[in-house]
């Protein structure tokens, strides 16, 4: 099983112990700048975990504006000779575990200036760049990657993609040059052949040197993938690797761009090969990579089999857990804990707010030492054997379970539907959003290895039936986790108010849509919140055959939904589905047929002819059971939607984490 992903892979004079590589990936964990505890923490765990090459973003070659003096600065790192000793710290995690390391070295155009006079994502920037100050940026490349060198890395990936200075150089797009570093395909990549050169003679042989290559821009006569297999073709020898990937300049939000790099669950597992196949025909002599959204061993697999790449990058499967490798080399497919490819809080975290990076389904993600296999090195205690009731089934209540059951207690669950996974059920019905389910489908299987009793349809109505449970269970610790339910009246921060007629029969919760009830004809969504619900739901209906009008009071769709990499996604998604999006709009009343709808910052009013309308405001927390249960045990808790109502996946997975180690 698995024979050529956990095959070694020459890579120059390096041998990468395995073809599994973590791309470089914006973590915002240095610390002034310079390599954090949690950041060597971060890195040694997925070394540990297997991972034959490791890559590290990024190191500017040029600190720009303000952040080279900026102290609280996470990312990116500067090229200063005190970076030194921390990378080393790095290498050394990753060399203590048998996997080699590479650092992603960086250049900007807003930061260095523009290749040719095209215009910047920040404005019209119309002049380009002269000969000595290129001169000066191959010079900085030089100094950049002499620390890297210094440091004992085995590595440089110069960053050619999702608008770095390198792109711009070699994009027909962007290079409008008619000197030696533009007009021709060759003369656009004068400026690396040159810096090759620097860098191989700086290096020596004992360091790779590549290139992550953007191979699809989908700009009118930019980088398409044929264009990227002959830049391949001119470049193939004089690299020793290429990270193929897509997705240039970024913050401009009309460019497709920002979708096409890390791209989420609506995007097929795998998307790039399109991409790396055509490179791959024609690289000889250099080793070619491919990543996006590659999160299975047996994708992987294949990928490798049938020649569509020669490594891949697992980045984000490998964030949810580091373990993947040697849980796939143990033939333990079933314990990999799902990526579900939201990238709420990696993507969403990291790049979205320069937070440091989070991730949804795994909470040891920048807390390695306390709740990653580096905590549980340093012996976490295990409890005595102690009886946990846990009602309510939701991903807060799974997570829990796990908890406490791998402490060794003795776990049961009482969930009230017929299975166990709270809203992530509803969320996974979501068109394009099943993936979401893998975490319940996890944390199942890793219940039943925990012998976690698991009651279904099993509901505690009163005071008397949580008597009863707790006579019956005898528990030592009761942790409620019975989730949330749909704020039914339509009371939201643009009013402060009910909406009125919510009472009426044809509105209807998301909950209501998703659990099946039949809604057709001219369908109004009116959603306050900021992500997926609100649009889902739409798509949803229109699916399913009703004209759907969504208003949102936001000036955006959803304004979360960028952060998160999917505003894109969406929008294309509700245009194909016919949903009609109305911005900065609410509802002033409902009617029996339909709803009067304003304008927020006009106050026009008009009505729409509706023959059900759908309100989602938020959530409520649910039920009575903390009233029920208090005084039965002495140890009672209170986790996830039904302590705070509106949490994410992450929040209910943290308090039942919480509640679940502690026990
Ligand atoms: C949080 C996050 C930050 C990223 N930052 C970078 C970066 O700094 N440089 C880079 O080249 N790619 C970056 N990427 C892209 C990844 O290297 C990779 O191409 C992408 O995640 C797709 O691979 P995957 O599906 O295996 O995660 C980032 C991805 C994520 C999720
Ligand atoms: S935050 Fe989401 S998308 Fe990102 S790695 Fe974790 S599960 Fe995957």
């Amino acid at each position: 099983m698995f024979e050529r992903l956990f095959s070694p892979l020459q890579i120059g004079n390096l041998t990468i112990p395995n073809r599994i590589q973590v791309t470089p990936h914006e973590l915002q964990y240095f610390d002034d700048g310079l390599v954090s505890d949690t950041l060597v923490d971060y890195y040694e765990e997925r070394a540990r975990g297997g991972a034959g090459l490791l890559e590290v973003s990024q190191l500017a070659v040029k600190p720009g504006g303000d952040w080279e003096h900026d102290s609280a600065r996470r990312h990116p790192m500067q090229s200063t000779p005190s970076i030194v000793p921390g990378l080393r710290r790095l290498a050394d995690a990753a060399h203590a575990h048998g996997s080699k390391i590479f650092m992603e070295v960086a250049a900007w155009p807003r930061v260095l200036g523009p290749v040719s006079s095209v215009p910047l994502e920040t404005g019209v920037t119309l002049n380009e760049l002269s000969h000595d100050e290129i001169r000066d940026i191959q010079h900085f490349y030089r100094i950049a990657a002499a620390y890297v060198k210094e440091s004992d890395f085995d590595g440089v990936d110069l960053h050619g993609t999702h608008g770095a200075l390198i792109e711009h150089f070699y994009s027909p797009a962007m290079n409008r040059r008619t000197d030696r570093y533009g007009g021709s395909i060759e003369g656009r990549l004068t400026f690396l052949f040159e810096l090759i050169d620097m860098l191989r003679s700086d290096l020596g042989d004992r360091m790779a040197l590549g290139l992550r290559l953007c191979a699809d821009e989908r700009l009118e006569s930019g980088v398409t993938p044929d264009y990227a297999a002959k830049v391949v073709q001119l470049l193939d020898g004089k690299l020793d690797f290429i990270n193929v990937d897509s997705g240039s300049s970024g913050r401009f939000e009309a460019l497709n761009q920002f979708a096409l790099q890390t791209q989420p669950l609506y995007v097929e597992q795998a998307y790039g090969l399109y991409m790396s196949e055509p490179i791959m025909k024609v690289a000889k002599k250099t080793r070619i990579g491919i990543a996006g959204r590659i999160t299975d061993p047996v994708v992987a697999e294949n990928i490798l089999e049938r020649g569509s790449a020669d490594y891949v990058g697992m980045t984000r499967a490998l964030i949810a857990d580091p373990e993947l490798p040697r849980k796939a080399k143990e033939g333990r497919l079933e314990d990999i804990r799902p990526c579900i490819g939201t990238l709420q809080d990696c993507w969403g975290r990291s790049v979205a707010h320069e937070w440091p990076m989070h991730c949804t389904v795994n909470l040891a993600v920048g807390f390695e030492r306390t709740r990653g296999s580096l905590g549980l090195r340093e012996g976490s205690e295990r409890g005595r054997k102690r009886k946990i009731l846990i009602v309510g089934g939701g991903v807060a209540g799974l997570e829990a379970a796990r908890a406490s059951s791998e402490r060794g207690n003795e776990v049961v669950i009482y969930e009230r539907e017929a299975d166990v996974g709270g809203q992530v059920n509803l969320a996974k019905l979501l068109p394009g959003r099943t993936d979401i389910g893998a975490i319940v489908s996890w944390y199942k299987v890793q219940l039943s290895k925990n012998s976690v009793r698991v009651e279904t349809r099993k509901e505690v109505r009163s005071a008397a039936e949580a008597q009863y449970l707790v006579e019956e269970e005898k528990p030592d610790t009761v942790i409620i986790a019975s989730g949330s339910a749909p704020i039914r009246t339509g009371i939201q921060m643009i009013t402060f108010r009910e909406v009125v007629g919510w009472e009426g029969p044809s509105v209807k919760t998301i909950d209501q849509v998703l659990g099946g009830e039949k809604i057709s004809g001219n369908v109004l969504v009116a959603d306050s919140t900021k992500y997926i619900m609100g649009p889902g739901v739409a798509e949803y209906l229109s699916r399913s055959g009703a004209r759907v009008t969504l208003v949102t009071p936001h000036l955006h769709l959803s304004p979360d939904l960028s952060f998160f990499n999917q505003s894109i996604h969406v929008f294309k998604r509700l245009r194909a589905s016919n949903v009609e999006i109305l911005p900065l709009t609410w509802v002033k009343r409902i009617e029996p047929e339909g709803a009067i709808l304003y304008e927020i910052p006009t106050g026009r009013e008009w009505k729409m002819e509706a023959n059900a309308v759908v309100l989602n405001t938020g959530r409520e927390r649910a039920g009575d059971l903390w009233s029920y249960f208090n005084g039965l045990v002495t140890d009672t808790r209170e986790i996830g939607d039904c302590r705070v109502a509106g949490g994410t996946i992450r929040d209910a997975i943290v308090g039942g984490y919480e509640a679940g180690s502690s026990v």
